[in-house]
């Protein structure tokens, strides 16, 4: 972990949760983060769930995000909602082409970089997610498919935006199927993400906070932030529970 940059640790609850239990969940989890003023929390549940997780957050550290948007204002877009609608809301981050958008509501590059475009302009915080298949780790394709998404998502990103970016690396043969990347693994890719991002953008890519995710939780977490280029994770499945995701938030780097 490197000290100029604030950890930031965030959930990603995918599509569970309803209002009554977003309400429970901060309820239980807030207390168990009080003090902690050196990092940022930040809770991304579905859409419905935002207004009931704006209200327990109230008055807390803990930020609240939106898990995609579209990238125009507004418009005949059935399903959709703005950026500005989420900032109208109170919502401050959103999670931007994460592999299951990507995948399963075929969301590419080309929407991407106008995604991320319209957040920073409505004010939003990305946290932008990019991340190889288990074909393309075994086929040695793991830098040049992380290099192109990013090259083309933040395609339209200035360099003195990127204290206002997050990315997310997360190989997607470790969502949500308990194989974690090892932390060396991990470290390895987001260095490789660091170096590409010095070279476009030069000092200013220092600025970046570059998350890890893929089932991270409480026992993996400590090694994960020890990691030098590491400055936080995206947590799936081990977000949902208050207990386990206040101890990855409270991660402590091993002596
Ligand atoms: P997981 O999901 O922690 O459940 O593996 C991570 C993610 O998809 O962001």
């Amino acid at each position: 972990m490197n000290a100029a940059r604030r950890p930031l640790m965030a959930g990603n609850w995918k599509m569970y949760k309803t209002p009554v239990e977003t309400a429970g969940f901060f309820a239980a989890f807030r207390p168990l983060i009080r003090g902690l003023t050196d990092r940022d929390v930040l809770v991304c549940p579905p859409f419905v769930d935002l207004e009931a997780a704006l209200r327990g957050a109230e008055g807390s550290a803990v930020a609240v995000g939106a898990q995609t948007m579209h990238h125009v204002a507004e418009g005949a877009f059935s399903g959709e909602v703005s950026a500005a609608m989420l900032r109208a809301l109170g919502v401050t981050h959103v999670i931007l082409g994460h592999s299951e958008r990507r995948q399963y509501f075929a969301e590419n590059d080309a929407d991407l970089a106008l995604k991320v475009r319209a957040a920073l302009d409505a004010g939003l915080l990305p946290v932008l997610c990019c991340g190889e298949t288990l074909a393309e780790r075994e086929a040695g394709q793991t830098e040049d498919k992380v290099d192109g998404q990013l090259a083309a998502d933040l395609q339209a990103v200035e360099a003195a935006e990127l204290p206002r970016v997050a990315i997310a690396y997360e190989p997607i043969w470790a969502i949500g199927t308990g194989k974690t990347a090892t932390p060396e693994m991990a470290q390895e890719t987001v260095g490789f993400i660091r170096r590409r991002l010095r070279s476009r953008f030069g000092e200013a890519a220092d600025a970046a906070r570059l998350l890890y995710g893929g089932s991270v939780k409480a026992a993996n977490i400590d090694q994960l932030m020890a990691q030098p280029d590491i400055d936080g994770v995206l947590v799936g499945g081990a977000s949902l529970d208050a207990e386990e995701f206040a101890r990855i938030v409270r991660f402590s780097e091993p002596a």
